[in-house]
């Protein structure tokens, strides 16, 4: 960074909100105040692309088009509701936020930063987005498109996997922040996911490059700069897929570690039922930080007597093929659900 304690940089954000009266995305979430609405649409976009992601927010919204409605809902309907989104913890918070905010706030969505902050899974970058597109607030939404933009246009090395990357690029942008602090959070949204974008950005038609330090050197690959690269974990995962006539044995996942609360095949068989394992199919599915290896045995379970004794151990739940999408799989074993249908 150069010279920003002395100088003026207010005139970007400005440059920025003239852009965005232009050019503003036309997106559902974008016709309404309602703090609910644009709480959902933060939590979801924030981790899922608007194209990917739009269907399943009009979807949820319609299902649950208020705080009252969601906290009353059952956890598994929330959780089904958020098929395809992935990442289903954040299902999982958003139920609690919501119950949260009919015991501790009437019902009524708190309208400062603060408050929103201890909602249950809203972290900085969410309440900074809601406080100031409904109410207001005056708080940057900070996020990687932040990152993108300001060190592009500053050219500015900073590391963003240092941990003080947030409260740099905070500082950084409270240089530029114009009055109206919700349009431009949104302005930097739009101009990091369309234009400047982590590859191949539109420098043509970013309102912001003749003064872009990183496009005048055209350095903006070099920006940012991230020194430490997550390694992904490699996993082993052994399910056994246990049927008879159309249905087939689940239980729901109780752990943190991943998919917490999504159903699965279960992990291990007992001795009865080994006779009755046929081929083996693996699957390698990526997650963010981990890449699975998951490999699932085909138990036909041929014995009525066998099948009969196993049900009346009541230690699993019973699906069928004809309503498992009544039920949220992890996305791989929704898949060999459906391939299992085929065959
Ligand atoms: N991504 C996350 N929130 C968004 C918003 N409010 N507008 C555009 N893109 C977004």
């Amino acid at each position: 960074m150069k010279n920003t304690e002395t100088s003026d940089f207010k005139y970007i954000g400005n440059i920025l909100l003239n852009w965005y009266k232009k050019n503003a995305r036309d997106l559902p979430f974008r016709q309404t105040k309602d703090p609910y609405k644009i709480w959902i649409c933060e939590i979801v976009f924030q981790q899922t692309r608007i194209n990917q992601g739009l269907n399943h927010y009009n979807n949820f919204i319609k299902r649950f088009p208020d705080v009252k409605t969601l906290a009353e809902a059952a956890e598994d309907e929330v959780l089904l509701h958020w098929k395809g989104l992935g990442y289903y913890s954040r299902a999982i918070n958003i139920h609690k936020a919501a119950k949260q905010i009919m015991a501790d706030y009437h019902g009524s969505f708190p309208s400062e930063y603060g408050e929103i902050l201890k909602l249950k899974g809203v972290g900085k970058y969410t309440a900074a987005a809601v406080s100031s597109i409904c109410f207001n607030g005056k708080m940057p939404a900070v996020d990687g498109n932040f990152y993108r933009v300001l060190s592009r246009f500053f050219a500015d090395g900073f590391d963003i996997s240092n941990s003080k990357a947030f409260s740099y690029f905070s500082e950084l942008a409270a240089l530029i922040l114009p009055e109206k602090v919700g349009d431009f959070n949104q302005a930097m949204m739009d101009l990091g996911s369309e234009i400047c974008k982590p590859k191949n950005p539109l420098c043509g038609e970013c309102p912001l490059h003749e003064n872009c330090l990183a496009f005048s050197l055209q350095k903006m690959s070099s920006f940012p700069v991230k020194t430490k690269k997550v390694k992904a974990e490699n996993l082993q995962l052994t399910y056994y897929f246990v049927h008879r006539n159309g249905q087939f044995l689940i239980q729901q996942r109780k752990d943190d570690f991943i998919w917490k609360k999504l159903f699965e095949f279960l992990p291990e068989i007992s001795v009865e039922l080994e006779p009755f394992v046929r081929n083996a199919k693996t699957i390698n599915h990526k997650l963010t930080h981990k890449n699975l290896s998951i490999e699932i045995f085909d138990v036909d379970v041929t014995s009525a007597s066998v099948w009969k004794a196993l049900i009346g151990t009541k230690k699993y739940i019973i699906s069928d093929f004809e309503n498992f999408h009544e039920k949220s799989f992890p996305k791989p074993l929704e898949n060999y659900i459906q391939n299992s249908l085929k065959d």
